[in-house]
This record gives C-alpha cells, sequence and structure tokens, in this order.
C-alpha cells in the first residue's frame, strides 16, 4: 500500500551541482539542477539552492525592525509630545525670540550653534531667571532638531516623574518602557528641574534616568542656581547634570511681564 503511495508522487530529477557554505547564513548550502516534471515547461531545468536560510533570515529582521517601530512610536505617542507642552510654547521660534540682555542674546546665539553642531552628546544647561524663555529655546531646539528625523523629548521633571508614577498603577506601558524610550531618544529635554516635588524616590528616579542617558544629549532647564541645584538634585546627579555640559546662564526679565 505504501510502496503504491509513494510511486505516485512525482519528484523532479534532481543533480547536484556544488555544496558550499554561504557567506550570508553561514550554513551549507546544496545547490542542485532540478528537472521540470510535469506542465507547459515540462523538461526545463532549473536551479535551486537547498539549505540557504539568507531569505529566511531577511524576513525574519524585517517583520522585527516593523516590530520596534511599532512600539517605539506608541512609546513616543504615548507622551502626546505637544500635549505636554504649553499653548504660548507651541510657537516658539528663533525669530520670535526676543533677547532682552546680553545674556539672552548670548543663549540665542548658543542655541543655534547647538543645533547646528548637533552630534546627539553634548549637553546643555540653561540656568536663570523665570521666564527668560529657557523652556521656549529648548523647545526650539527640540522642533529643528526633529525636523532633522533626530528623536526628542520634551518634558518638565514633575510631569516626566508623574508619567512614571502613572505606570505602576494602570498605564498601558510599563515603567521599563518608558524609561527605555526616555533612554532612547536622540535629545532628552528636562525641564524645569526644582519643581518637582522633593522625595527620596523622586532624587533616586531621577539619578537613574540620568545614568541611563549617560553619552546621550540632554538639555537641562533650572531656575536654580548652581549652589541650589547641588542642595536639590543632591552631589551625584548634580555631577552628572555638569558631564559634558554647557551652562547658559539665562539673566534677564521675565518676559510676560515686560509690559508691566
Ligand atoms: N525673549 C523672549 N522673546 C519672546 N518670547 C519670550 C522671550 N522670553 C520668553 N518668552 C515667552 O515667554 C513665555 C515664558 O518663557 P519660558 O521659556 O517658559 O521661560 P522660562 O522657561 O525661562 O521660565 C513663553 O511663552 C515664551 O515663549
Ligand atoms: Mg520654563
Ligand atoms: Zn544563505
Amino acid at each position: 500500500m505504501m510502496e503504491g503511495v509513494k510511486r505516485k508522487v512525482i519528484q523532479p530529477d534532481q543533480r547536484l551541482i556544488k555544496t558550499y557554505l554561504c557567506k550570508g547564513c553561514n550554513r551549507q548550502v546544496r545547490q542542485k539542477e532540478l528537472t521540470i516534471p510535469i506542465g507547459p515547461y515540462k523538461g526545463d531545468k532549473t536551479i535551486a539552492n537547498y539549505g540557504c536560510i539568507c531569505e529566511d533570515i531577511k524576513l525574519a529582521e524585517k517583520t522585527k525592525r516593523a516590530r520596534s517601530r511599532l512600539k517605539r512610536n506608541r512609546l513616543v505617542n504615548c507622551f502626546n509630545y505637544y500635549s505636554l507642552i504649553n499653548h504660548s510654547l507651541k510657537q516658539a521660534t528663533l525669530e520670535n525670540y526676543n533677547p532682552t540682555s546680553e545674556d539672552l542674546r548670548m543663549a540665542k546665539q548658543k542655541a543655534l550653534g547647538y543645533i547646528e553642531s548637533f552630534n546627539g552628546e553634548q549637553n546643555l544647561l540653561f540656568t536663570g531667571d523665570f521666564g527668560t524663555g529657557k523652556s521656549h529655546l529648548s523647545i526650539y531646539i527640540t522642533k529643528k532638531l526633529m525636523e532633522q528625523d533626530y528623536n526628542c523629548l520634551f518634558l518638565s521633571l514633575p510631569k516626566l516623574l508623574t508619567k512614571i508614577k502613572q505606570t505602576y498603577n494602570k498605564s498601558d506601558i510599563t515603567e521599563d518602557e518608558l524609561l527605555d524610550v526616555i533612554q532612547q531618544v536622540d535629545l532628552l529635554v528636562i525641564d524645569d528641574i526644582g519643581s518637582e516635588q522633593r522625595t527620596e524616590w523622586s532624587v533616586s528616579k531621577f539619578f537613574e534616568i540620568l545614568d541611563n542617558r549617560a553619552g546621550k544629549a540632554t538639555i537641562y532647564t533650572t531656575n536654580l542656581n548652581s549652589a541650589e541645584l547641588k542642595q536639590r538634585v543632591n552631589e551625584r546627579n548634580f555631577s552628572r547634570i555638569m558631564e559634558n555640559t554647557e551652562v547658559i546662564v539665562m539673566k534677564g526679565e521675565d518676559y510676560r511681564r515686560r509690559n508691566f
């Protein structure tokens, strides 16, 4: 019975041409010449490589890339970039930034220079008075770099910490996933350091974030001077912030009160 079934299976004539090691997948490949057994092309010869899994690998890698792109998009979207930025700051450009002091003129120049020479490693610290445009210039930098396809995130430290806390309860993403995005973006702006609620947890979480970003570009903004900042975030966080960082002092009037 089995014999009968076997005989009905039409096998093409095969002739082994060679075996070789595929440089792509590192497998031993048997190259054969097949003679087509039936149909309109009956008798035609064709070459087939058996054992090569290059195509499978390519497909798997493509699927993996697509999946991780999807995931990254989902995570970046969960921050809803623009929803975390207040309305007036959404309009921030370099053209509509009117420096009202020498400090601020310099700061504007530095912001421009930072964009032009962006290398994904240099950090900035904007420090100075309230309402002088520290957030304004930081947002402008992220907008410009995003136009160049860099992934950027602008988050105030209090909002960032709140976001992390939310993942402890009901959330569609985990803390690990969230910290992953924060770690991976090409540029992270940590805005308003010093306005967060200071707890042991916030200080150590802040360190984790800074530590994860070692070697990647980060912009910090704060109303605190360096002594206050050091006290506020603790010595260890302070040294991390200062690593490879250009400090830009922004002393001036609160721009929102300029007409008073
Ligand atoms: N020199 C300036 N020219 C134009 N707009 C400014 C200037 N400085 C601040 N602003 C605007 O004033 C508001 C407060 O600035 P912001 O960047 O939030 O200040 P900071 O972060 O330094 O406290 C924002 O809407 C910003 O766009
Ligand atoms: Mg600000
Ligand atoms: Zn191969």
